[in-house]
């Protein structure tokens, strides 16, 4: 998969270097690139912001920077244009999914008080929120969609790693706990079920499990699928 993050603060994505996506990246896996809006500025000053329109507080970001950003990185609308937004569809498991099966993703980052709507209404294809807060940019948020996605591309989470176990993927119920060496901790033991090797058994409980902790923790995701 490509994905291509428009911003103003490309270094902070260098933290996608490391662990599991930095080894999809390194693989080629992932073809990952955070572009510098700011390259693109025709100021001379090299600007990206300006004062809004009506007036109000803080700044607003320009559009000709980023629309010729996008125009660079996409000229012929190959990737699905998305704007990171508080006002955006709510990101979940099922999006992540549905994200993952394209093949070219472009992520845009706002900052300050927004970006100026006639760049969005021109280029983009949709929003998405990673939930009901305000951050100060898009980039944090671009950061968890690209995780989220990334982990249901094929080959980014090796053979031996799973997502079908995890919450959310297992019948839209939470994870059952998980335990390894050693056998007693503090005094306090791995449940004996899932020592004893027997498969049929340790499936059972951690299907029991999952239900018990999702009825506790959050009773809403219970008959959602
Ligand atoms: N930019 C600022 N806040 C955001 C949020 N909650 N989700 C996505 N992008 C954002």
């Amino acid at each position: 998969m490509k994905i291509r993050v428009l911003t103003l603060f490309p270094r902070m994505f260098d933290c996608l270097n490391e662990s599991i996506i930095g080894r999809a990246i390194k693989s080629g896996k992932l073809d990952f690139e955070a572009v510098d809006i700011r390259a693109y500025s025709k100021d001379k000053h090299q600007k990206c912001d300006d004062t809004p329109y009506g007036g109000g507080a803080g700044m607003v970001m320009t559009a000709q920077p980023i629309y010729d950003c996008i125009n660079a990185v996409d000229p012929t609308h190959e990737y699905v244009r998305i704007y990171m937004s508080p006002k955006g569809e709510k990101l979940s498991d099922g999006l992540c999914r549905g994200l993952a099966a394209n093949d070219n993703i472009l992520l845009l980052c706002g900052h300050y008080e927004g970006v100026d709507q006639r760049v969005l209404d021109l280029c983009i294809d949709r929003e998405i929120s990673i939930g009901d807060y305000v951050l100060s940019g898009g980039e944090l948020a671009a950061m968890v969609v690209i995780d989220g996605v990334s982990r249901f591309v094929d080959g980014v989470l090796g053979s031996a790693m799973s997502h079908e176990d995890e919450s959310f993927s297992a019948g839209g119920m939470l994870e059952y706990p998980q335990y390894t060496r050693p056998p007693e901790f503090m005094g306090r033991k791995v449940p004996e079920v899932l020592l004893n090797g027997n498969h049929k058994e340790i499936d059972k409980y951690r299907k029991q499990q999952s239900l018990e902790i999702t009825a506790r923790l959050r009773p809403d995701l219970i008959g959602k699928d």
